[in-house]
Formats: structure tokens, sequence, C-alpha cells
């Protein structure tokens, strides 16, 4: 038997990943860009078991067991035993797979890019595979192959057809803009109506805005997020999130029939987060929001303290439910492994 234990950290996206090219080798409309969160506070945690015992593959979610039937188990798994360097055995048994969330699952923040990240490391680990996997951690979830690096983030699109130059490749480390931090405010952990995957392929479907997004908006926001980023530039920072966020809750509403997954809650935040930052007469906060109703909020230290207390003024505890995890550092990190 051959153990292996492995703790992947979620990314929150500043330009949205929504469309896809290829459905089944997990290919994208567009570039996406995203900042790779702490590994303590938002993660998965994954335990591979291999054993010659074992009579077939299996896989326990939270502590549920899920069918291993999934294609994009099944196609990971795949793509990681052709480029193992294995002389060992442990090729050929099946493998138990135990993972668990430290944070709501299908909610809207991003589970399945932290879930794959970790089953994709981990086994990497287990079948000795070196050089790239962002890959394949592409092939299980879209959003997971951002996880495999800590700092900022990019997911090229590539444009080839077989998928191999559509890989992440970090923009800087998080040591590039150590003051930088998240706040994500939990307003509904319930598990979405709409699964991401399902969504976004309606809106490719129908969406002539998503259409044009791509053609015209994506290109020129992403080389002027990966400048802003560059250079610690905030206000630019903060403007191109915002706005990436609203025009992908756009698409959604434009999708036929429509997606909706911002709540009366989160249209609160927006408005509060506005307000603040024409009080404090600049852009200090952004907020986006991913397929869910929960808020993600990238500002600086030193205006952390000022925004909680905010926060704790417009949702006093038991009359709402948002909750929220302090100033959450944007670190860079290896994934961690454990033998
Ligand atoms: P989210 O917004 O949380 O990413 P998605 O709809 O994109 O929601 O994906 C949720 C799905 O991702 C789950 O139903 C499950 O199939 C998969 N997933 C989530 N966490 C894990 C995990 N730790 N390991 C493996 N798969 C996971
Ligand atoms: C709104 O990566 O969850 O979070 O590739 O079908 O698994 P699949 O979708 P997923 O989509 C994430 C969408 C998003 C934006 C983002 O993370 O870029
Ligand atoms: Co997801």
């Amino acid at each position: 038997m051959k153990i292996i234990t492995c703790v992947a950290p979620v990314n929150i996206a500043v330009i949205k990943y929504w469309g896809k090219r290829d459905e089944e080798l997990i290919l994208p409309l567009n570039d996406s860009i995203s900042a790779t969160l702490n590994i303590e506070h938002m993660c998965a945690k994954t335990t591979i078991m291999a054993s010659s015992n074992f009579k077939e593959n299996k896989i326990w979610l939270n502590g549920k067991e899920e069918s291993f039937q999934n294609p994009r188990l099944s196609n990971c798994l795949k793509e990681l035993k052709k480029r193992s360097q294995t002389q060992s055995d442990v090729i050929n048994w099946n493998i138990h797979v135990c993972s668990e969330n430290n944070f709501p699952t299908a909610a809207g923040l991003a589970s399945s890019a932290a879930g794959y990240a970790c089953f994709v490391y981990a086994l990497a680990k287990l079948y000795e595979v070196e050089g790239d996997v962002t890959y394949i951690a592409r092939q299980g979830s879209g959003s997971a192959c951002r996880s495999i690096y800590g700092g900022w983030v990019q997911w090229h699109a590539g444009a080839l057809k077989d998928g191999s130059d559509s890989i992440a490749t970090q923009i800087v480390p998080a040591s590039h803009w150590p003051e930088m931090r998240v706040v994500i405010l939990v307003v509904s952990d319930s598990q979405k109506k709409n699964s991401s995957t399902n969504a976004m392929k309606r809106s490719a479907a129908t969406s002539k805005f998503l259409e044009y997004r791509i053609k015209h908006i994506v290109p020129e926001r992403t080389e002027k997020m990966i400048q802003a980023i560059k250079d610690r530039d905030f206000e630019t920072f903060a403007t191109i999130t915002m706005k990436d966020s609203n025009q992908f809750h756009s698409v959604c509403l434009d999708t036929f029939p429509p997606v909706k997954y911002m709540n009366e809650t989160s249209f609160i935040i927006v408005d509060l987060i506005h307000t603040y930052n024409e009080f404090r007469g600049s852009t200090k906060v952004a907020y986006t929001f991913d397929a869910g109703a929960n808020a993600c909020l990238y500002l600086l230290e030193e205006d952390v303290p000022e925004v909680i207390s905010l926060i704790q003024n417009a949702f006093p505890t038991n009359t709402d439910h948002v909750e929220y995890f302090r100033g959450i550092p944007v670190t860079e990190q290896e994934l961690s492994e454990e033998l």
C-alpha cells in the first residue's frame, strides 16, 4: 500500500473564466487571471491510497462516497499515468481517494479548483510525474489549473486543438505585492442550483454578450490587469476586478434561460463598497463574485481593520447570514505533501 496526502488552496479570479471551446478537454474561450489564497484558510485536503488489494477505484468527498465514473476523474488519472516515471507497481493498483474541503463545497467559493488541483498534484507525486501538471488539473476543472501555483496566476486559453498550450503560469509571486489581502464574505453556504459547468455551457450557446466579451473586452483587460499587478497599481487592479465580475454576472443574465448567482445581500455589499470607496476619495476595496452569492474583497492590509468594522456594522451578527474570514493574505506556497 502507498499513501499520500496533499493540501491545495482555492484561487479567486479577477479576470473570470466563463465558457469553453472544448467541453471534454476543458479548453476555455478566454484567458483568466487569479490570486491563489493562503493554504490554511480555504483548502482541499486529499489523501490517496493505492493498494494491490483494492478491487476498484473509489472516492469520498467530505465523507460521502461519490461515483468514480466521472470522466473528469478518469481523464486526469489517464493523463497522469501516461506521464508517470515510476518503476513501481503502484501504477497498476486501484486507488481510494478521500477529500475534504474546509469551506462550503459547490457554493461559488472555488471548491472545484482546490479539489482537482489537490487530486492531480497528489497523484502526480504518487506516480512520479515531473514537469507541468496544470494542463492535467485543467481537465478536472478549468479553474483548478490556476491553484497549482501560488501568487498571481494566468491561465492561457491557448490556440492548439489538443489543448497542450492551455496551461497556467505564474505572473508574479505573492511576495511581489505583500500588502494584498482577501476578505471572504460567506453570504450563502448552500449548494448552487446551476453548476459552473452547466451554466457556462448554456452561456456559450446562447449569449451574444459573451461572444462580444471574449472578442472585444477580455484581451485588452487581461493585458491591463497584468500590468496593474506588476506595477502594484491598486486603483487600476480594483476597477478592472469589479468591472470583470459585473460583466461575468451580466453574461449570466444574458444567458437563456438566465442564470442568477448574486442575491440581495451580494448587491448590498456591492453598494457598500462603492459608497466606501467614494467616502475614501479613491478605490480602496474591490469586490468580486464567482458563480455564487459570496463576496470576495481584495484590499490592502492597512485598510482591513476599517473595512471589517464597516462590514460588522452593516451586517450585525444574527440578523444577516454573513460570516467573514479576516484578511486572508495572498501568499506564495507550494502545494504541501506528506508521505
Ligand atoms: P465551486 O464554485 O465550489 O467550484 P463547482 O460547481 O465548480 O463549484 O464544482 C463543484 C464540484 O467540484 C463538486 O460537485 C465536486 O464534483 C467537485 N469538487 C469539489 N471539491 C472537491 C474535492 N475536494 N475533491 C474532488 N472534487 C471536488
Ligand atoms: C466563475 O472551473 O468551476 O469561478 O471548468 O466546468 O469545472 P469547470 O468550471 P469552473 O468555473 C469557474 C468559473 C468562475 C470563474 C473563474 O474561476 O475563473
Ligand atoms: Co468551480
